[in-house]
């Protein structure tokens, strides 16, 4: 027992909990813009479409309904550009954590293969590389890594931790490399519709991918975009031959998305308007936060996208986390991201409206 777990990092939140602690302790209560899960409700119109498939006795498939897929597939054609979707080309998966933790084990990778991914990074493709027992290398530029032994390359535009937003060039430059080297790319796109001084592009986009989709999988979540986090919902979309291994394979290991998620999946990627209002939300928190650290001396770098912002006094992240944990705020320390961060911190923007204008005031100088 514990062999498996034992391949696995310290999970890192749990550094956390004493300056939680003191955080908590704060008079007026903790502000707590450290994990990234959103506080505001789910849209009526995917509760109601929740609520009108709750009578689903039956299971659910793998490959989620006919009505699902083409919902992924026009959702995938209208807001990301893609052209030519089919039902062979998108897979649901249950909330895309899961799906960047397994991938590397049920795309069959082992000692033999390397996964690669951004220097500072979502720290659970690292998780599933070690879960898989491959090797992992992190990079600063994807077409400067060693392609030998490269099967999986992941990327990550918006960023998490950093908000950084990969340009159209970027991207198409990285797609040419992946496909003259065979490696599959894997590109987490979950903050696609979170940008804010910059357009975020998928690689699906045809100025990227030349209107083929062949070695490239585009990794969509909702949990974000539509507050459905507690929903787990999620779905990749590209290359027809991975995703059917994929669907292969978990069938047989029962990875479905449960039949009201299914439902609500499709009322929410079809209205823009709940996007909208939550978006509006988001710009008028992330400004407060951003005008109240750099009032409090903060840097800030990136950041032109996403739920985050990275920001930093020049100096150690645990440093950082325990002076804002004294004024009752809680952050990421960048270190969470991998050892290039340990000067940053992550502030995230998801919490309300009201916790946010309290941030703003103890940041006040
Ligand atoms: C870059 C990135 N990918 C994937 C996920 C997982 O999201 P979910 O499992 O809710 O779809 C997150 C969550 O924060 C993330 O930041």
């Amino acid at each position: 027992m514990g062999a498996v777990s034992s391949r696995l990092p310290v999970f890192p939140w749990d550094k956390l909990e004493p300056y939680k602690a003191t955080a908590a302790a704060h008079p007026g209560g903790i502000v707590d813009l450290s994990v990234g899960t959103p506080v505001d409700p789910v849209p009526e119109v995917v509760q109601k479409a929740l609520t009108a498939a709750s009578d689903s006795p039956g299971y659910p498939t793998v490959w989620g309904t006919p009505e699902l897929r083409d919902a992924i597939a026009g959702w995938c054609e209208r807001r990301l550009g893609a052209r030519g979707m089919t039902h062979q080309g998108v897979l649901p998966v249950v909330g895309s954590k899961e799906l960047v933790a397994w991938l590397p084990t049920q795309l069959g990778l082992g000692p033999d293969a390397k996964v690669a991914y951004p220097r500072l990074a979502y720290p659970t493709y690292e998780v599933g590389a070690r879960l898989a027992r491959a090797e992992y290398v992190a990079y600063d530029d994807p077409t400067e890594l060693d392609p030998a032994g490269l099967k999986l390359l992941w990327l990550n535009s918006p960023s998490n931790p950093t908000g950084r937003v990969l340009t159209k060039d970027e991207l198409t430059r990285t797609v040419a490399w992946a496909r003259e080297h065979g490696v599959l790319l894997f590109s987490d796109e979950c903050y696609l519709e979170l940008g804010w001084e910059a357009e975020p592009v998928s690689v699906l986009h045809p100025d990227v991918c030349g209107g083929s989709h062949e070695g490239i999988v585009a990794v969509h979540s909702l949990s974000k975009r539509s507050n459905l986090a507690g929903y787990r919902s999620a779905f990749l979309a590209g290359d027809p031959a991975v995703l059917g291994e994929l669907l292969q394979i978990r069938k047989h290991g029962g990875m479905m998305t449960p039949a009201p998620v299914q439902a609500a999946t499709i009322a929410a990627l079809g209205d823009d308007t709940h996007v909208t209002e939550q978006r509006a939300r988001y710009a008028a928190r992330r400004t407060a936060l951003r005008e109240a650290l750099l009032g409090h001396g903060f840097r800030i770098e990136h950041s032109e996208a996403s739920l985050y912002l990275w920001a930093t006094r020049d100096e150690s992240c645990w440093s950082t986390v325990a002076h804002l944990a004294d004024r009752g705020i809680l952050v990421a320390p960048g270190d969470f991201y991998g050892p290039a961060g340990d000067r940053f911190v992550r502030v995230a923007f998801t919490a309300t409206d009201e916790r946010v204008a309290e941030a703003v005031r103890r940041l006040a100088p």
